[in-house]
């Protein structure tokens, strides 16, 4: 019995001495370990002009390709939108900071996004996110995903009726954000007459290019002009809610016709029921979220199928096989969408050339290390899609358009991050692809078409978009030899 309870006592030493150790061993290892590289720029504004000005010039990647190259392909230091920063490269980096979510790493959005959603700042952006995510399964579930793919080809027939045929030219990136805009508006507010959505659809291209903006509240900058436009917007909203309240109470609408009717009967998780003006900045949230990152995927869908016209014809073969399998009047659907594999693959190839999003930041929730660099408590750490999609280690000629890069197993994990990774990868993934593929479809089905603009820059601000929009000259499949 005594041996017991001295072996007990043994281990009980041991356990404090190690747990004293591991703490001690913790703390001198992140106090000695040195900040990664890099330099932090300007007093106050740090090297944000510089991030931000090479995807003005439409080379986001060169803020992270230049740095990687002068301090470390892993990690380097920064400051930027006001913020100490840790810029995190490659797989490595990416599979850290995914695995490490809520851990050692919150998600941050810069103060602008902060003031420009001023419900979000009543918690904090990243509680607001977590709401978020638990409501959105709801309506990106299979059934629910199923259901819209019918709904997004008849919005894209009205859309292609009224903004493409009929033209000789068009311009297809206001277009690309007609539809997609559309169709938000009719999945998730049930505002399906286009004028009505026409009415709100300008102020969304001014609050966009403002949330990633230095925050400088003066009259004329971006992000003033952010806050204006989310405020008229907020009203157009609050009016929507306020009409659909009435239907809901006069049984002229449905619970489940659509994420506002949702939002509006459910409780949050202490039993109260959102605020009116909660609801329009989630909404606001989502239609920012769901239709500029999509209308840009589209978009430059649009340019390369111009560019490369063997990689046009392999999508339009795929497409008219599923036209020909209709019968007249006959709706797409969820099979059809299975059948569109090539179609997916040159769309993810884009993806990986033009992410919508450049990437997004976290904040670390302790000092840790990274790769032997300390990073501390605090700092904000930005991810870039650009760090492995325009990699040569990872995608062999990095500047090639490839879409079989895509066939069998596709690209090593962490390396293709168009929608992010881990817990808070983006939870519209599957209706984007439903709502590129619905494009691509109707599109290649219609046309084949040139680009006017040979050379068209590229402005990155925030989302990639060609600089004059695309303008193409469009001839129509019927009417060709
Ligand atoms: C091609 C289209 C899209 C791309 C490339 C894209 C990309 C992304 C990325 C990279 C993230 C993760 C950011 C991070 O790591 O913090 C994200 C988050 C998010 N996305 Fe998307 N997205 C697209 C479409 C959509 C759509 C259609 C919706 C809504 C229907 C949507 C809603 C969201 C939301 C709510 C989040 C925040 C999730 C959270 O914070 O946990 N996205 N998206």
């Amino acid at each position: 019995m005594e041996f017991f309870y001295v072996s007990l006592l043994c281990l009980f030493v041991c356990l404090v001495f190690l747990s004293l150790h591991f703490l001690f061993y913790k703390n001198k290892s992140v106090v000695s370990s040195p900040l990664p590289p890099g330099k932090i720029g300007w007093p106050v504004i740090g090297e944000s002009l510089e991030f931000l000005s090479t995807g003005w010039k439409g080379h986001p990647e060169k803020f992270i390709f230049d740095r990687m190259a002068k301090y470390s392909s892993i990690v380097f230091k920064t400051h930027l939108l006001g913020e100490q920063a840790a810029v995190f490269c490659g797989a490595s980096g990416n599979k850290f900071l995914f695995s490490n979510e809520n851990k050692l790493v919150q998600a941050w959005w810069p103060n602008s996004v902060n003031k420009i959603f001023p419900s979000s700042t009543q918690t904090s952006s990243k509680e607001e996110a977590i709401k978020m995510r638990k409501m959105l399964p709801n309506f990106m579930k299979p059934e629910a995903l199923h259901r819209y793919v019918g709904i997004m080809d008849h919005i894209a027939q009205r859309h292609f009726a009224s903004g493409w045929e009929n033209h000789d030219q068009v311009v297809v990136f206001p277009l690309a954000k007609q539809y997609t805009f559309w169709l938000a508006c009719r999945l998730f507010l049930s505002v399906e007459d286009p004028n009505d959505v026409a009415k709100f659809a300008d102020p969304f291209d001014v609050l966009a290019s403002g949330l990633i903006s230095i925050p400088i509240d003066m009259p004329g900058t971006p992000f003033n002009r952010a806050i204006k436009a989310s405020n008229s917007i907020r009203k157009e909203l609050v009016a929507i809610i306020k009409q659909r309240k009435i239907d809901l109470g006069e049984g002229k609408a449905s619970a489940t016709q659509d994420i506002l009717s949702h939002m509006l009967l459910t409780c949050d998780e202490n039993g109260k029921f959102r605020g009116e003006l909660d609801i329009a900045d989630k909404i606001l949230g989502l239609l920012i979220g769901g239709h500029d990152t999509a209308s840009s995927a589209c978009a430059f869908i649009v340019k390369y199928l111009a560019e490369l016209p063997e990689i046009y014809e392999r999508v339009y073969k795929e497409q008219m096989k599923i036209t020909k399998s209709k019968g007249p009047g006959e709706l797409l659907n969820w099979e059809d969408i299975q059948k569109m594999k090539y179609s997916w693959n040159v769309a993810c190839e884009v993806l990986r050339l033009v992410p919508p999003l450049q990437g997004a930041f976290r904040e670390a929730l302790s000092d840790f290390i990274f790769n032997g660099f300390s990073i501390p408590k605090g700092w904000k750490i930005y991810w870039s899609a650009n760090s492995t999609h325009r990699s040569g280690e990872f995608f062999p000629e990095p500047e090639k358009f490839d879409p079989s890069r895509f066939e069998g197993s596709g690209p090593a994990p962490y390396t293709f991050v168009p929608f992010g990774g881990g817990p808070r990868m983006c939870p519209g993934k599957e209706y984007a692809r439903l709502e590129i593929l619905v494009f691509m479809h109707h599109i290649v089905k219609r046309f084949k078409w040139d680009k006017i603009i040979p050379d068209e820059k590229i402005v990155v601000n925030p989302m990639p978009i060609p600089a004059k929009g695309l303008p193409v000259r469009l001839y129509p499949q019927n009417q060709q030899a």
